[in-house]
């Protein structure tokens, strides 16, 4: 069948998502918990690559040295029965009372220096499992009350962090990358690092910003109102795409991490196109894992979850199909080229040319016709779209 995933697609999931038991805040878990062998075996079946998680996935916080040992073993038992990898491995700093205020940057230091040992000591195990990135949510660090955090202390501390986290990665030879996951509340009234640009702005004052990048979410940055694509492209023009979570979110309200596509359908077709063909001759843009970070609604029984695993990869790959017949159709390329797309990546000045150069062309300025912009000129912007939205509806 067309569009069945494979290994190649690299799909991953965290344990989280499809371990979710539909737990809200006014309601309790509709589902059972999933054991994480069952978990391994079900994605590798469906096509998925990876498997991601936080520590307290796959052992409950504070678990003997010996019940956590061994959930590890039995995940490594499943991942080698499978061949399914972890790509990426996070720590819940958000969960446990403890972190109630945060864990990097709660006001209490003692509850600081235990996040930071958690967080360690995860390192440690990703590691251990080959994992290339290590994903930061902060989804505690924030607050409800201006009065409550001061916030260029809280920044400076989630900056010590983040350094004492590059220096312990370094020291030890691990080949492992951060990825800080911007949101913009929810758990907390604000979380620190709302949104992609403020989460890439932090990271230039970092002492080893080379190693430090972000995981953007669809549903976190539309929360906030924003262009998920349109964040995606800067942090792939900024080189800090190294990782990603896709999901569906419907306006500016709670976080719905609804699956991918089931929420702005066009925004999800222009960032699969951009991921897919925005790469230098069209080809791809970004090749790491393609992240699923969302939870099956709380109406679905297993069966559900797992028909909810196969939407997202299959949303991916229809999606990818609509881009490419997009960029195939000549017409579009006409449109392109009518609405000038291609020239917004010609350079403003001629080569070598100066501010006196400029300054003495005529053309720019004395003579240049900005009447003929009035009337004369349209860019043929929505005529494009339509044809975009048409690739979409699989019209064309
Ligand atoms: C959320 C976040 C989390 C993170 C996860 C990985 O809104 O709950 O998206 O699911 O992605 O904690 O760090
Ligand atoms: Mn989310
Ligand atoms: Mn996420």
């Amino acid at each position: 069948m067309a569009n069945q995933p494979t290994r190649d697609d690299k799909f991953s999931f965290g344990l989280w998502t499809i371990g979710y038991n539909g737990t809200d805040p006014f309601g309790g878990p509709t589902r059972p918990d999933l054991d994480v062998v069952d978990a391994v075996t079900n994605l590798a079946e469906r096509g998925a690559y990876g498997l991601t998680f936080h520590d307290d996935d796959l052992f409950a916080f504070g678990s003997t040295d010996a019940a956590r040992q061994n959930q590890i073993d039995r995940l490594k038992g499943a991942l080698a029965d499978t061949g399914l990898i972890v790509p990426m491995v996070t720590t819940n700093l958000f969960s446990a009372p403890v972190f109630k205020d945060g864990g990097f940057t709660s006001n209490d230091r003692a509850v600081r220096r235990f996040a930071m040992r958690k967080v360690l000591r995860n390192i440690d195990l990703a590691a251990e499992l080959g994992a290339k990135t290590f994903v930061m949510w902060g989804g505690r660090e924030g607050a409800e009350y201006d009065a409550a955090k001061d916030i260029r202390s809280a920044l400076e501390r989630y900056r010590e962090a983040v350094n004492l986290l590059g220096d312990y990665v370094t020291d030890k030879g691990y080949d492992m990358r951060f990825a800080i996951e911007p949101k913009p509340n929810e758990p907390r009234g604000d979380i620190l690092l709302p949104t992609v640009g403020h989460a890439m702005a932090f990271i230039t004052t970092l002492e080893r910003p080379e190693m430090v990048g972000v995981n953007p979410e669809v549903g976190h940055e539309q929360m906030a109102g924003l262009n998920f694509t349109a964040g995606i492209a800067q942090a792939l023009y900024q080189g800090k795409l190294f990782h990603i979570d896709l999901n569906g979110q419907r306006g500016i309200k709670y976080d719905q991490d609804l699956v991918f596509g089931h929420g702005d359908l066009q925004n999800a077709f222009s960032l699969v196109d951009l991921l897919e063909n925005g790469g230098p001759n069209g080809g791809q843009s970004y090749d790491g894992p393609r992240h699923f970070d969302y939870k099956p609604s709380r109406t679905e029984d297993i069966t559900g979850v797992w028909d909810s695993v196969s939407a997202n990869m299959r949303t991916y790959l229809l999606l990818k199909e609509r881009a490419a017949s997009f960029r195939a159709d000549p017409e579009v390329q006409q449109l392109l080229a009518a609405s000038q797309v291609p020239e917004l990546s010609q350079p403003t000045l001629n080569p070598g040319e100066t501010y006196d150069d400029l300054l003495a062309d005529r053309a720019s300025y004395e003579d240049f016709d900005t009447d003929a912009y009035f009337g004369g000129h349209g860019f043929g912007f929505v005529r494009l779209q339509q044809l975009a939205l048409e690739h979409l509806l699989g019209a064309r």
